[in-house]
């Protein structure tokens, strides 16, 4: 005879349950869309700084290769963002890890033009020590600006150090570790890009222009 406002109250609370789960569902699907999307826009800066938007004319963004030099890159495998013009090579991003900093990997961005300079170097997370190490970052100090135009013949390969150890990038005050770290890092950069980059660009080739042939050949 009671068990009908059971019943009910029972089924309104199922109600309100499933309307909640799906409040909390569209909300994240929504929040997730919006969140990639800001990640992407704020990528696409970072890249835009190194490689103006007006040097290229590709989705800098899609346009990458995944490369294996952990030696020189810091892990295992590194992913590349290809810049081009008129289907021309025009520089590639590199987003290497120091391995050898002072308290952790520090995540670069590192841009090498075709003619073998750095289109400059800009650190993305770093845990160095605060008013010590953190000079590499832009928001501190003009050090990490430095890079830009620099190449293996400016300086030559056995200036690229600190100049503690005898090259020719300064370092911080009561801080060497980390500002060496990167210019080892920015180093190994260009001297894959010297060997290999030509040809990351090769693997990287958009699809549609590789593919166009094949179909013609069949067609
Ligand atoms: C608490 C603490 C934090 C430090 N943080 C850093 C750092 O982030 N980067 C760095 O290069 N050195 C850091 N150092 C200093 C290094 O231990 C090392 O002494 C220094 O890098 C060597 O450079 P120097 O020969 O110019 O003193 C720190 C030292 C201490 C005690």
């Amino acid at each position: 005879m009671n068990r009908h406002p059971v019943i009910l109250a029972g089924l309104i609370l199922t109600l309100f349950a499933i309307a909640g789960s799906g409040l909390v569902a569209f909300t994240y699907w929504q929040t997730a869309d919006r969140i990639a999307q800001n990640e992407r826009d704020a990528l696409l800066h970072q890249l835009h700084v190194l490689v103006p938007a007006e040097s290229i004319d590709n989705d800098i963004i899609s346009d990458t290769v995944t490369l294996q030099a952990p030696d020189l890159m810091g892990r295992p495998e590194t992913l590349v963002y290809l810049g081009r013009k008129g289907g021309k090579s025009v520089a590639a991003v590199f987003t290497p890890v120091v391995p050898d900093g002072y308290s952790g990997p520090i995540k670069l961005l590192v841009a090498v033009k075709m003619n073998g300079t750095l289109g400059g170097v800009r650190v993305i997370s770093h845990k160095e020590t605060p008013g010590l190490g953190d000079q590499i970052e832009e928001r501190k100090s003009d050090w990490i600006l430095r890079f830009a135009g620099k190449s293996l013949n400016n300086p030559t390969l056995s200036h690229w150090k600190v100049k503690r150890d005898g090259g020719d990038f300064d370092q911080f005050t009561g801080a060497t570790i980390t500002p060496r770290s990167i210019v080892k890092a920015a180093k190994n950069t260009l001297l894959y890009f010297r060997d290999r980059g030509q040809a990351l660009f090769e693997r990287g080739k958009a699809p549609e222009k590789e593919k166009k042939p094949a179909a013609d050949e069949h067609g």
